[in-house]
């Protein structure tokens, strides 16, 4: 069974005559165990692609299933919980917390899931 399944995204940016599509057409499925890598030239969508597929962003057009649920179905409050259960993000520029400690930055989403109290 597919863990994520996307298909015939396309991403848009822009308005008007700067309107660019960026996605064209995205399939992709990934299983239980899979091990994916994104590659492509600088500016090809890798970042575009990975927001998507993340729920930060939304696709302009297409389908993305997670455990057969329809992403562009969800509202902001069930997009958080699927974030904070099924993704572990790293970013390219870290998005780490400046005033926590290295460890505080680590715990911080099992507080919000409530598994642990406070700040080791
Ligand atoms: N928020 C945005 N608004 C407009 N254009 C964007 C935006 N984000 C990315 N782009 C453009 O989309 C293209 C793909 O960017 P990106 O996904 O960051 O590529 P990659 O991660 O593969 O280097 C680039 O041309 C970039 O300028
Ligand atoms: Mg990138």
């Amino acid at each position: 069974m597919n863990i994520i399944e996307i298909k015939g995204i396309s991403k848009f940016f822009g308005v008007g005559e700067n309107r660019t599509q960026i996605l064209k057409e995205i399939d992709l499925e990934i299983k239980k165990g899979d091990f994916i890598a994104i590659i492509g030239q600088s500016g090809s969508g890798k970042s575009t692609l990975m927001n998507i597929i993340g729920c930060l962003d939304t696709a302009t057009s297409g389908s993305y299933q997670i455990d057969n649920q329809e992403v562009s179905h969800l509202n902001r409050d069930q997009l958080s919980d699927l974030r904070q259960k099924k993704f572990g993000f790293i970013f390219q520029r870290y998005n780490l917390l400046s005033t926590l400690s290295a460890v505080e930055n680590v715990a911080l989403p099992a507080i919000y899931a409530g598994q642990i109290k406070k700040l080791v």
